[in-house]
């Protein structure tokens, strides 16, 4: 204890020394540099010493208060009770610090457009499961536990106003200090960011009707698995399902929305599972997907990869006429290849024609063009992670340039997938 505090006390009284021979040097370098030249010269010379004794004055007393700062910490008398809530003054200086701060770290920052209704269909989906409990719905606009929190999460559509996207997409991004305001659980990448400022932006048109069509669908929870009863009996879709793949995969695992999540309807179970196990182990990126998969068992994961992969396959979104040409290139590039870039061709690996290859290689017919086209930017950028097989995906993105990306993406999309597993 009394070494602790005697380098405590040598510390405080270093920096202090520090930082008031800084001050000076600041305020009047060339006085200061003369002073100190002065001082060497003539150390015994009475200006100097006096000049000495009134900065070691001053560093004392500054060591002494800090010390006595620790010893008030040290004696446990401040509360650090949260019931109490701040001081108003407390309260102001440190929203007015993280306003200061947010402003600033966002200087020079540019908002993506955010008007893609998918955009707002996926910030949705997460806001349900990573925001709601601290921060509300129009429905349950104060959750009880949160609101004992110092400071409370506040509920946050008559706030939004206040913030400009790109100070959102900061918030919410990188959190903030002394509030329990999470971080993203992904800082690799942006675009899921985005999402959620998407959403945030139009929480304040809201109502709970409006809230929970965007978040589950037309369907509410219970009746949501009606679409597929045709396809197999309630009894058969995992609880998992009903309660939580199904508001944004689905419950017939073929996506909400066009592109705002990926299709998981026919893709091959051992794909899903690994997908589902990089998720959980954080070696697929991915601030929604994470922390749910995450939450689920070996047991359940393997449960949910059987069920998704089991149902029938999907029919291709129409095409509009205007991409057949793009559709025809990006057929081009899945069957031959770019040899000029030296890009493999993509058949072998994801079909669509059913040959024997290895079942953790992922299906792409049928899948939504946008998320195709997402998951070869990240792969690019080297933000996507996945099955110990997913490095064989990054010279491949690498060397793909974006119109070839989306040509090749809309190609996949436009196929029907063929089932080439036995839901194994
Ligand atoms: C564990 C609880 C918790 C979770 C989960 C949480 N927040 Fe917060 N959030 C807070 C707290 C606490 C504050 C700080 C309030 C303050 O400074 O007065 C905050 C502040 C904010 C603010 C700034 C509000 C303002 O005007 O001061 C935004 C925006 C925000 N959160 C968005 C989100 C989003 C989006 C999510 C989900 C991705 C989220 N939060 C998840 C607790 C939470
Ligand atoms: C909040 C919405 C949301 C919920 C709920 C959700 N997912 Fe996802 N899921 C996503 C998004 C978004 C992605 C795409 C992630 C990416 O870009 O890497 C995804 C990706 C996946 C993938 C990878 C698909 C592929 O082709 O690589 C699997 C597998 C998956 N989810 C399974 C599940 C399962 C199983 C559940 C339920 C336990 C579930 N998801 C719940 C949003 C959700
Ligand atoms: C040598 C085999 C191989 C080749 C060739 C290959 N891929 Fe892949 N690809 C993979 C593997 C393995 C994954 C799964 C990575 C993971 O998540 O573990 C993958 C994943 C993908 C994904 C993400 C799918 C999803 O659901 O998230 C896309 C998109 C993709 N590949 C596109 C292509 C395109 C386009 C080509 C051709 C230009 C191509 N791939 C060539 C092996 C290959």
């Amino acid at each position: 204890m009394t070494r602790l505090l005697r380098a405590i006390i040598l510390l405080v009284a270093l920096a202090t020394a520090g930082s008031l021979a800084a001050m000076r040097l600041l305020l009047s370098p060339r006085k200061a540099l003369a002073a100190a030249a002065a001082a060497g010269e003539h150390r015994a010379r009475a200006g100097g010493g006096d000049m000495k004794r009134r900065l070691f004055k001053i560093a004392a007393l500054l060591a002494v208060l800090g010390v006595a700062g620790f010893l008030v910490a040290a004696s446990g008398i401040i509360p650090i009770k949260a019931s109490s809530g701040h001081w108003a003054i407390t309260a102001w200086l440190l929203h007015f610090t993280m306003q200061r701060s947010v402003a600033t770290h966002t200087l020079g920052l540019k908002a993506p457009s955010l008007d893609d209704p998918n955009l707002v269909l996926q910030g949705a989906g997460h806001y349900e499961t990573g925001c709601r409990p601290c921060h509300g719905d129009p429905d349950l606009r104060h959750p009880r536990i949160p609101q004992q929190m110092t400071p409370h999460p506040p509920y946050l559509a008559p706030r939004v106003s206040e913030w400009d996207a790109d100070e959102l997409f900061y918030i919410v991004k990188h959190g903030v200090k002394f509030t329990g305001m999470p971080a993203w659980p992904a800082q690799q990448r942006d675009d899921e960011v985005w999402a959620m400022v998407a959403f945030l932006r139009t929480l304040p048109e809201l109502d709970a009707e409006g809230y929970r069509r965007l978040v589950h669908g037309e369907a509410t929870p219970t009746s949501s698995v009606a679409p597929i009863h045709d396809l197999l009996p309630p009894e058969k879709v995992p609880r998992a399902v009903t309660e939580n793949c199904g508001r944004c995969h689905g419950v017939d695992g073929r996506g909400r929305g066009a592109g705002a999540f990926p299709r998981l309807a026919g893709q091959r179970p051992a794909y899903l599972y690994a997908a589902l196990q990089a998720f959980a182990h954080g070696k697929r990126y991915s601030g929604m997907m994470e922390p749910i998969a995450a939450g689920l068992s070996l047991e359940e994961m393997r449960e949910l990869a059987l069920y998704y992969g089991s149902l029938k396959e999907l029919s291709p979104s129409p095409t509009p006429p205007a991409t057949t040409l793009a559709i025809e290139r990006g057929k081009a590039i899945a069957s031959q290849g770019i040899p000029s870039q030296r890009v493999p061709s993509c058949v072998d690996c994801h079909g669509p024609a059913p040959t024997r290859r290895n079942p953790i290689y992922p299906m792409l017919a049928g899948q939504y063009a946008n998320y195709l086209i997402l998951q070869l930017e990240l792969f690019k950028k080297g933000h996507r992670g996945g099955s110990p097989y997913a490095h064989l995906m990054h010279s491949v993105a690498a060397r793909l340039h974006p119109e070839q990306m989306r040509d090749v993406a809309l190609y996949y999309e436009a196929l029907t997938s063929t089932l080439d597993h036995p839901a194994q």
